[in-house]
């Protein structure tokens, strides 16, 4: 079969790799794709971007395409799903409806309060001047969010009354997120320690991947502004086998059921983003796609073949269905471009990936490359996804960076303490 891949990042690079090792699959292609999907085996990149529905419907209908997913949340809250499945392809990914989900955290904030799935206390405005009345009434630390897609930068996590007039300032008033901050939600400030969990879904059933944990701030020890993430490994420790059945008990098959009783049922994989307090999970963010990087851990350790769980679940017949997954600890470093995610410079001639992989269960997934001439050079914020297994998260960890150092490029950034957490455990 043809499998077609829709994005251009890490999580496309790997789900690409992924795919390509199935022996149910003849070729797979990826538009827009990116380099390091180019370089792979039985891959081939199409140039069409991820948001060019009738595009990709011709070329998907002219390439026989007999299967597609989504990699990216922008296409599926846009409705590409309903396009493919109006014209009779086949498509892993949820419906612009139930894409809500990520697509508007209005919506899954009252989904959530209504079908009692566990989150934080909130309110909803669509007013500056109650919103900062509101503001003026709190004590304890807020979050504040835009209601629409930010690509990850529309939360503010603020300490005082101050920050978080900025942050409202900064959504409602300068727009910076344009009509995607026409709402806010303000909602209590969760502590404890997060987790990333993902599932494949066909609405009925839940087949949970393995737990994983992201880093999303730029610098070590969690400081500095958020990013798309810097870094994941798996499993995550913080949620013990006891956790994983009460997220799926209390949160993934709630969920699910509540989508399908709105009249939204959700294909696709769901992800759940997790505090986790006392063996408990609050859901802080659903998102409607696998995560990135999440997706370079989770699949590098992955022995299952991933087409058949998706043609079980398009087929409604998930049920009894597992994954087999590899017993070393996955590790994810993100190597980024200098200034990230600020303003950052482009075009950097890479060296070392070949080294790095030569150490042996060590891939390097691409994100932001692009090639000047025959150079392969740096063309994004994140740049890089070097994965590395091992037995024992420690050996992982050693595994991964010894891997980074071997990469270079003119003001690389990357954290150094992706799996301290799992460590310290
Ligand atoms: P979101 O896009 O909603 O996942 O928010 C991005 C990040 O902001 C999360 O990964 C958390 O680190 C943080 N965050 C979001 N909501 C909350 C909350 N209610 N309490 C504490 N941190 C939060
Ligand atoms: N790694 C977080 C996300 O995919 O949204």
């Amino acid at each position: 079969m043809k499998i077609l891949v829709v994005g251009s990042g890490g999580r496309e690079h790997t789900l690409a790799w992924k795919f390509a090792q199935s022996d149910l699959v003849d070729e797979v292609l990826a538009a827009p794709g990116n380099v390091g999907i180019v370089g792979e085996p039985k891959c081939r990149c199409v140039a069409l971007s991820a948001d060019d529905a009738a595009g990709l419907k011709k070329m998907a209908l002219g390439e026989k395409i007999d299967l597609t997913v989504v990699g990216p949340e922008a296409p599926l809250v846009a409705g590409l799903t309903d396009t493919f499945r109006d014209a009779r392809l086949r498509v892993f990914g949820p419906s612009a409806k139930a894409a809500q989900l990520e697509g508007s955290k209005v919506f899954t904030k009252r989904l959530m309060k209504k079908y009692r799935i566990p989150s934080a206390e909130f309110e909803v405005f669509d007013d500056f001047a109650a919103a900062s009345d509101y503001l003026s009434t709190i004590r304890d630390r807020v979050v504040v969010k835009a209601d629409g897609l930010a690509a990850g930068k529309g939360v503010f996590v603020c300490c005082n009354r101050d920050e978080a007039m900025q942050g409202l300032t900064a959504i409602m008033k300068d727009r910076v997120f344009g009509d995607a901050g026409n709402t806010v939600v303000i909602e209590e400030c969760l502590e404890g320690e997060e987790a990333s969990f993902i599932a494949f879904t066909d609405g009925r059933e839940v087949i949970p991947l393995a737990s994983s944990q992201d880093h999303k701030p730029i610098f070590d020890n969690d400081q500095g502004p958020n990013t798309g993430g810097m870094g994941a490994y798996s499993p995550a420790p913080v949620v013990t086998p006891e956790l994983h059945e009460l997220i799926v008990r209390d949160v993934m098959i709630p969920t699910i059921a509540a989508l399908e009783a709105e009249g939204a049922p959700y294909l696709g994989f769901l992800y759940a983003g997790l505090m986790i307090k006392d063996g408990r999970p609050k859901v802080l963010e659903f998102n409607a796609r696998m995560g990135d990087p999440e997706a370079q851990p989770l699949l590098f350790r992955m022995k299952s073949d991933a087409v058949p769980l998706i043609l079980a679940a398009l087929d409604g017949k998930l049920a009894g269905m597992s994954i087999e997954w590899d017993p070393e600890d996955a590790v994810c470093v993100v190597m980024a471009s200098g200034g990230y995610p600020g303003s950052y410079e482009k075009g950097k001639p890479i060296s070392g990936i070949e080294a790095a992989e030569a150490l042996g269960n060590v891939k390097v997934f691409h994100a932001g490359t692009g090639r000047n001439d025959s150079n392969l050079v740096t063309a994004g914020g994140r740049v890089l996804g070097v994965t590395a297994k091992a037995l024992g998260i420690g050996a992982a960890i050693d595994r991964a960076y010894e891997a980074c150092a071997k990469i270079h490029w003119e003001n690389a950034h990357y954290r150094k303490d992706i799996g301290k957490k799992a460590l310290n455990r």
